[in-house]
């Protein structure tokens, strides 16, 4: 199993009231002044959201989001307790670490955000505007890849009047020793950008279907209307040109079941311990993994997403965030399709030619594994405008 692959002046009481007068109408007036500073306030936050909002103006909604029974957002957070009835699981003792932390939290869901970005979409109701949501999970030190998909693929602009918009999903530094450096660059990017969804959880591997029913929920409060969301990790590099043609020709996708990667059917849990992927059977017992998209990179309708939201609520955390995914659809009654133009084996997979030739990537939607730099050459590559296909040509 693979993962190769995102906030009056009111005058005092006179002096000459009786004592009590004064003090009951000194109350009053306290509160009418905290009730005005609220209102202040709120309307100093609308500014700030407003102003939160990328630079092109949408359109008014085009219609309104489908309709799907109603999502309880989760009550607010309470502290995580561990579970310690997990410790007599038989055979707990023995297993890795990471794995009995991830039994320990299974069941935790709420964490309080760090950062936000409300106005993303122009709020739940402006967010029907929204065409392609870029959420892209990436990990509090990868700055780098963050700045460089800012300036490549994950530009939020308009794109043949498709609205894209781009959020990055990250947790905290799982090392106790960089949690304030890099929770203080996070701040910093988001000042710069508006772009980070942070949430108070330890970003690791095993953490990112936490990351990834987070994200849902966020989708469902402040962005129900996107018509796509593209899913994907900080490596990937995605041809978000093509996407928009590729969910543009899907007519009226965005309202229907929608999910395309690359597609792993008939693959199961890894039970050898020291890989990366292991699943003891403490945690499934199963052989089989449901089929599922590639967490490296998928694209799904918007209802594709809602649908996930609500099944996730009766679906206990697994740490392969694809694979649940893909057991969230399979509850659903729903399957996950193929698109050849998905690549999350690499740049490997494309046999004999040459990798870097950019007419392949002007094919492709997704290719899997750029460091920044290539990102930034492929990127500027593909817009050639005298980029002529059909003969050789190599880049690097
Ligand atoms: C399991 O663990 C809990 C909490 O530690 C304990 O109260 C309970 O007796 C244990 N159950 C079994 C079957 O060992
Ligand atoms: C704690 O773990 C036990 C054993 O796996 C499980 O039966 C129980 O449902 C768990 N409790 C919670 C709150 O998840
Ligand atoms: C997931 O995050 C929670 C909250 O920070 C933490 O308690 C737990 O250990 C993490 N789980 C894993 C598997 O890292």
């Amino acid at each position: 199993m693979w993962v190769w692959m995102a906030r009056g002046a009111a005058e005092m009481p006179s002096a000459q009231s009786p004592p009590h007068l004064l003090q009951s109408t000194f109350l009053r007036r306290y509160r009418l002044d905290l009730w005005a500073l609220v209102a202040v306030g709120a309307l100093g936050l609308c500014y700030l959201f407003y102003h939160a909002i990328p630079p092109q103006k949408m359109p008014p909604s085009p219609r309104p989001a489908p309709r799907l029974p109603p999502f309880h957002v989760p009550p607010t957070v309470v502290p995580c307790v561990a579970n310690v009835s997990v410790h007599n699981i038989s055979g707990f003792a023995k297993l890795p670490g990471h794995v009995q932390d991830f039994m320990r939290y299974r069941h935790c869901r709420s964490f309080p955000e760090l950062l936000g970005v409300p106005g993303k979409c122009g709020g739940p109701e402006g967010s029907p505007n929204v065409f392609l949501l870029l959420a892209i999970k990436s990990s509090p030190g990868n700055y780098e890849r963050r700045e460089v998909i800012r300036k490549t693929w994950g530009k939020e602009r308009a794109f043949e009047g498709a609205f894209i918009r781009r959020v990055f999903l990250v947790g905290v530094s799982p090392n106790a020793r960089d949690i304030k450096k890099l929770n203080r660059l996070l701040r910093v990017e988001q000042r710069e950008h508006r772009d980070v969804l942070q949430w108070d959880f330890k970003d690791t591997f095993f953490n990112l279907t936490l990351k990834q029913v987070l994200f849902h929920t966020w989708l469902e409060e402040h962005c129900p209307g996107t018509h796509f969301v593209f899913n994907g990790d900080d490596d990937v590099f995605v041809n978000t040109d093509n996407m928009v043609h590729f969910a543009k020709a899907s007519q009226g996708a965005q309202e229907k079941h929608l999910m395309v990667g690359q597609l792993f059917i008939n693959n199961f849990p890894v039970r050898i311990q020291r890989s990366k992927y292991f699943v003891p059977r403490q945690l499934m017992a199963a052989e089989w993994y449901p089929p599922y998209c590639g967490g490296g990179g998928m694209l799904m309708s918007g209802f594709t997403a809602r649908v996930i939201t609500r099944q996730s609520q009766d679906i206990a955390l697994f740490p392969i965030d694809d694979v649940y995914l893909g057991m969230c659809l399979e509850k659903a009654g729903l399957s996950p399709a193929s698109h050849a133009g998905i690549r999350t084996m690499g740049v490997g997979a494309l046999g004999r030619a040459d990798p870097f030739d950019p007419c392949y990537y002007r094919e492709l939607l997704l290719v899997h594994r750029f460091v920044p730099y290539e990102m930034v050459v492929m990127w500027d590559a593909i817009h050639e405008p005298h980029l002529r296909c059909g003969k050789r040509i190599s880049i690097f």
